[in-house]
């Protein structure tokens, strides 16, 4: 392991704490079977990679377990320290290199932050893999191909639509079963148990508030003020059919990849 500094929050996709807590409680209130999965004992330390705004770090260490969460976004560590979680700043492209990251770890536990790191998922699960000590877990979900499918292509149609080019502004990794299971191996992992599910979301507001909250790169390849409120006016008009009830409630067809993978003993 070298111990170069980590690369602060190039990666940090535009999060805002107050409008996390507002539009996206439900992905940490949702996750509480991953915390399960994890099984976190007193003293053991456990990454959270990717721990937004530390509500899952808190169930962790809930259970004794020493957690440090680690996120791309300064202002979701923050909201995270906050709630009292030791939490830093860095790129999880780099977990072997980041000399923040003290040691190794019993466990890595993600939720809903892979799907954000797409420029090399590889490259995460290799430094994952390097974090861990000899028989450490990996434990995580995020999404799985096909999650927010409806949404994800209105995004994307929408900014095609207005002349952007969509593959480059396009934030998200969602593999396949088999896809994600192959990098895991390759990295050295044991594969324990790795599947995906479909989980129809149904959403805490409007869809408009997901996509500001949720989809910030895509939002914020338009100038701010009302290129960004009509794009996410247009992309609404798009999913208005297929999203939302008589009642104008609106549910998103999330799917999600989870996994539990094992480093070898010794
Ligand atoms: C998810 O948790 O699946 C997700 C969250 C934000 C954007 C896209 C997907």
């Amino acid at each position: 392991m070298s111990t170069a500094v980590c690369r602060d929050g190039e990666a940090d996709h535009g999060w805002n704490a107050q409008d996390y807590a507002s539009n996206a409680r439900f992905v940490a209130d949702l996750a509480m079977p991953v915390v399960e999965q994890l099984a976190a004992r007193p003293g053991e330390r456990v990454l959270d990679l990717g721990c937004g705004d530390g509500v899952l770090s808190q169930a962790i260490a809930a259970r004794g377990a020493d957690v440090l969460g680690v996120d791309a976004s300064a202002e979701l560590v923050a909201a995270a320290r906050e709630r009292g979680i030791d939490a830093i700043v860095a790129d999880g492209h780099e977990l072997a290199e980041c000399s923040q990251i003290p040691g190794r770890f019993n466990a890595v536990f993600s939720n809903a932050a892979l799907h954000w790191m797409k420029q090399d998922p590889q490259a995460v699960i290799d430094g994952v893999y390097q974090r861990l000590l000899p028989g450490g877990r990996f434990v995580g979900e995020f999404g799985a191909a096909g999650n927010v499918a409806p949404v994800h292509d209105a995004l994307r149609q929408q900014a095609q639509a207005q002349g952007l080019d969509a593959d480059a502004i396009d934030p998200w990794y969602f593999p396949t079963d088999a896809q994600y299971r192959e990098r895991l191996e390759q990295a050295g992992f044991t594969v324990e148990t790795l599947f995906s599910f479909e989980r129809p979301t149904l959403l805490p507001g409007d869809v408009s508030g997901w996509i500001a909250t949720l989809a910030g790169p895509f939002v914020a390849a338009f100038a701010p003020g009302s290129a960004r409120t009509d794009y996410i006016a247009s992309v609404r008009e798009r999913l208005i059919d297929s999203l939302r009830d008589a009642q104008g409630r609106w549910t998103v067809p999330y799917v999600r990849l989870r996994f539990d993978a094992r480093r070898a003993a010794a």
